[in-house]
């Protein structure tokens, strides 16, 4: 398999995706779960590979001083999911859900729960930042789950072996427990493992409530959400905002079984809601 070798493991970026969704099985034993390598299929676990072993702290801040200063030119929300529709990768156009089906889904999954406007728009946005595999980034800067550069990798993350390959595994300063980083200094001062959750916050952090900042930001953060990993990077603003990112997560892992959207029908909600939030054009 050709793939395996190169940047792009993955035959679709959903199949990242579709993973986490199966690790977090609802009806899944906690033997099973903790079993998570039986779900993943060889191009996952080299994706993995290639995550762990290329995500330094380096690259991290390489990646944000390229991408955070929204100097890529502006663009409306619409605009930035018409793109964001073009990535096709291998997917199968009748049975699998284009990227602007899934953020319909997930959002329409929260607005049934009769959640705030704020919520459902986040769910509508909140993998617009998979852009970044148009731009040219490789799979394993895009998805992934997140964790911290910088410190002591947990074993709370999927695939820690993998992390011997990181070259930040051989400098001491980072391996200790708090790295480079102060005891519960927050996590808005420590460098999460770069990937399509940045991207977004960043570009939409001035429209939007605090709480959907953190929804965006942490979606895949699943060491710190999911098993309570990196408490002690955290401070009580943090703590308190995790509720929240709990709370958005079954909606992106489950609303995807669910009957494709009527995108005809709810579009005219959806147009509404974005501008109720969002100028026509935002910098990206
Ligand atoms: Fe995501
Ligand atoms: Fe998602």
């Amino acid at each position: 398999m050709s793939r395996i070798a190169d940047n792009a493991p993955l035959k679709q970026l959903d199949e990242w995706d579709d993973f986490v969704a199966t690790r977090y099985r609802q009806d899944k034993s906690e033997e099973e779960f903790r079993n998570y390598k039986a779900d993943a299929n060889p191009t996952v676990t080299e994706f993995y590979r290639q995550n762990h072993a290329y995500q330094t702290l380096d690259f991290v801040k390489a990646k944000k001083a390229e991408y955070c200063a929204l100097n890529r030119g502006k663009k409306s929300i619409w605009e930035m999911a018409e793109y964001l529709n073009t990535l096709v990768d291998d997917s199968d156009p009748d049975t699998d859900l284009t990227q602007i089906e899934h953020l319909l889904q997930t959002a329409e999954a929260i607005r049934k729960d009769g959640h705030p406007r704020w919520f459902v728009l986040t769910g509508f946005l909140h993998d617009l930042g998979k852009v970044l595999c148009l731009y040219g980034e490789p799979q394993w800067a895009v998805v992934g789950d997140t964790f911290p550069a910088g410190c002591g990798y947990s074993d709370q993350v999927v695939f820690p072996e993998f992390f011997a390959a990181n070259p930040d595994s051989k400098i001491p300063a980072y391996q200790t427990k708090y790295g480079i980083y102060e005891p519960n200094c927050g996590l808005d001062k420590v460098h999460l493992s770069f990937g399509h959750d940045e991207y977004i916050f960043q570009a939409t952090r001035k429209y939007l409530p605090k709480e959907a900042q953190y929804m965006l930001r942490y979606h895949s953060f699943y060491a710190a959400h999911r098993h309570d990993a990196y408490r002690y990077l955290m401070n009580e603003q943090d703590e308190r905002m995790f509720e929240w990112v709990r709370k958005f997560n079954p909606y992106d892992l489950y609303s995807k079984g669910r009957e494709r959207p009527k995108t005809q029908d709810i579009l005219p909600y959806y147009e509404e809601l974005v501008s109720e939030f969002f100028p026509d054009k935002i910098d990206w």
